[in-house]
């Protein structure tokens, strides 16, 4: 979808819908709102006050303005009551009037944001719209081919704004677009199928990223990885024919004397849980096993489009986890990258070995700060739901920032502790720590395990096991992969500039 940023009046606007957002405890209509109700004698009062509409959370209402303004329709959206508006409630409006637009094959949309109805800052209001608006029209149409001519796309979205506002606004949209891409680029990775998205293709899709000022890109292969004692992540990479990739993206934006933040994602582009393997219901999910991974990649691609000034390391250990006479069993000891030894308990924990040697390959940057985003367990979807990310770490002040761009961009996270006794649980008899200490507090003797090959530097650990993948359609969130984090890190990283 082009989007386009109109300076004028949305009254004066030639479009197929122009879209008009109110609040359910409005008492009086403002703005666009009133001109259109007063030159059409009442058509928006009309509408409130015999109850079809009533603006309530995501209520759509459209009506013919039959010439009373150059647009051919109006599409009313309710915000909720004023003193519960939120971004979210802002995101989800948008989505919802977008989605229905275009279930009526309308290809082209207005709207003006009124600075004088919507309470909270212009710019953040303005990205929260047009992310609504972008994410909830994602699509994964690449591999339908019957039936093509029926899929339907909103071609163009236009921004009214205002001489005074005009700036503000335009800036605030570019960022957005900036965002929303990043969030469509790691939906499209993950959404492809795992056939098609191996751990070679996300490498060559880094190298893409890398075509941006500022960004290199470097591939280790198994034999560069071997070499260099990555031996964690070649075992879960052991019984797979596909070639395990090490994806190194940096970008610096700031000067080299500063230390980066360092993203940290897994890249498991099938986790059919090896040796011991997975059930088949919903296996076919696990090709978005490389969520973190995908996330990961597309900040960083929205870090240099946003020419953040900071300096920005994204590190992918990618592979696939299959069961096969040379892979990895339970019961074999790994020597990982950091030199400590891992007994395997069970191999579907796949996610924290690779990790494994990430986290430790990490070090060598100094980095100000390690974040890792991973789809680790299964517990974390038993503990906190399908919405919401779980976070543990090591730094109260990275977790208190993170928290913040959490409530900010609605990616919700909520901290799980890691305390001393959990560690009793990652002991193991032979070697220096098992992979798996078995069904109690999963999620936390997973990061347990991760926190052991972080040198001592701030770090924070996701678990998106839970948001990643959507079984249903939620609000701006269409069914299937979610590109959940690129807007969380994004948001934490460009605080991290605002001082
Ligand atoms: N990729 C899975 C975790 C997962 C499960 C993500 C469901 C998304 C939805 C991970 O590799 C895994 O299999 N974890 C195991 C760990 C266990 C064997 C200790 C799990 O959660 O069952
Ligand atoms: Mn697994
Ligand atoms: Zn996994």
């Amino acid at each position: 979808m082009k989007l386009f940023v109109k300076k004028g009046k949305l009254q004066d606007i030639k479009s197929q819908a122009v879209i008009l957002a109110l609040f359910q405890d409005q008492k009086e209509l403002t703005g666009t709102s009133l001109v259109i109700d007063q030159r059409s004698s009442g058509l928006i009062t009309e509408l409130i006050n015999n109850g079809d509409f009533t603006a309530k959370p995501s209520q759509i209402a459209v009506v013919y303005t039959h010439g009373v303004i150059p647009a051919q329709r109006i599409a009313l959206v309710g915000l909720g009551k004023k003193s519960e508006i939120n971004l979210e409630k802002i995101r989800a409006a948008f989505s919802k009037v977008m989605q229905h637009l275009r279930s009526m094959n309308i290809k082209e949309t207005a709207t003006s944001i009124e600075l004088n109805i919507l309470p909270g800052k212009t710019d953040k209001n303005v990205q929260a719209m047009v992310e609504g608006a972008l994410l909830g029209l994602y699509q994964y149409t690449p591999y339908k081919t019957v039936g093509r001519e029926d899929i339907k796309e909103m071609e163009q979205f236009t921004i009214v704004a205002g001489e005074e506002e005009y700036s503000i606004i335009e800036s605030a949209v570019k960022i957005a677009q900036i965002i929303t891409g990043g969030v469509y680029f790691a939906r499209d990775l993950i959404s492809a199928p795992s056939n098609e998205m191996t751990p070679s293709i996300m490498a060559q899709k880094a190298e893409g990223i890398a075509r941006r000022k500022n960004v290199t890109c470097q591939v280790l292969d198994r034999a560069k990885m071997k070499k260099m004692g990555m031996n964690a992540l070649l075992g879960v990479a052991a019984g797979s024919n596909e070639e395990p990739r090490f994806i190194v993206l940096e970008y610096s934006g700031s000067s080299k004397s500063k230390a980066p933040v360092v993203l940290v994602g897994k890249g498991l582009t099938f986790d059919s849980g090896g040796i011991s393997i997975k059930p088949a219901e919903k296996m076919d999910e696990m090709k978005s096993d490389m969520s973190g991974g995908a996330a990961v990649m597309a900040t960083i691609m929205v870090a240099a489009d946003l020419k953040l000034p900071l300096n920005i390391i994204g590190l992918i250990p990618a592979t696939e986890n299959m069961p096969s006479g040379s892979a990895y069993k339970p019961g074999d000891i790994l020597k990982s990258y950091s030199g400590k030894t891992i007994e395997i308990i069970n191999t579907d924990a796949e996610g924290r070995l690779i990790l494994a040697d990430a986290l430790h390959y990490a070090s060598k940057y100094k980095p100000a700060a390690i974040i890792d985003v991973a789809t680790l367990t299964g517990a974390c979807v038993i503990a906190l739901g399908d919405d919401v990310i779980g976070m543990l770490g090591t730094d109260d002040n990275l977790k208190e920032k993170i928290t913040k761009a959490a409530q900010d961009t609605g990616e919700f996270v909520w901290e799980l502790p890691l305390w001393e006794n959990y560690y009793e649980l990652i002991k193991s008899d032979i070697a220096d720590y098992k992979n798996s200490g078995g069904r109690v507090a999963g999620t936390i003797t997973a990061a347990a395990f991760l926190s052991k090959f972080i040198g001592d530097y701030p770090w924070v650990h996701l678990d998106i096991a839970g948001p990643a993948w959507s079984s249903k359609d939620k609000s701006y969130v269409p069914k299937g992969a979610s590109g959940v984090a690129v807007r969380l890190l994004t948001e934490y990283l460009r605080n991290c500039t605002s001082k």
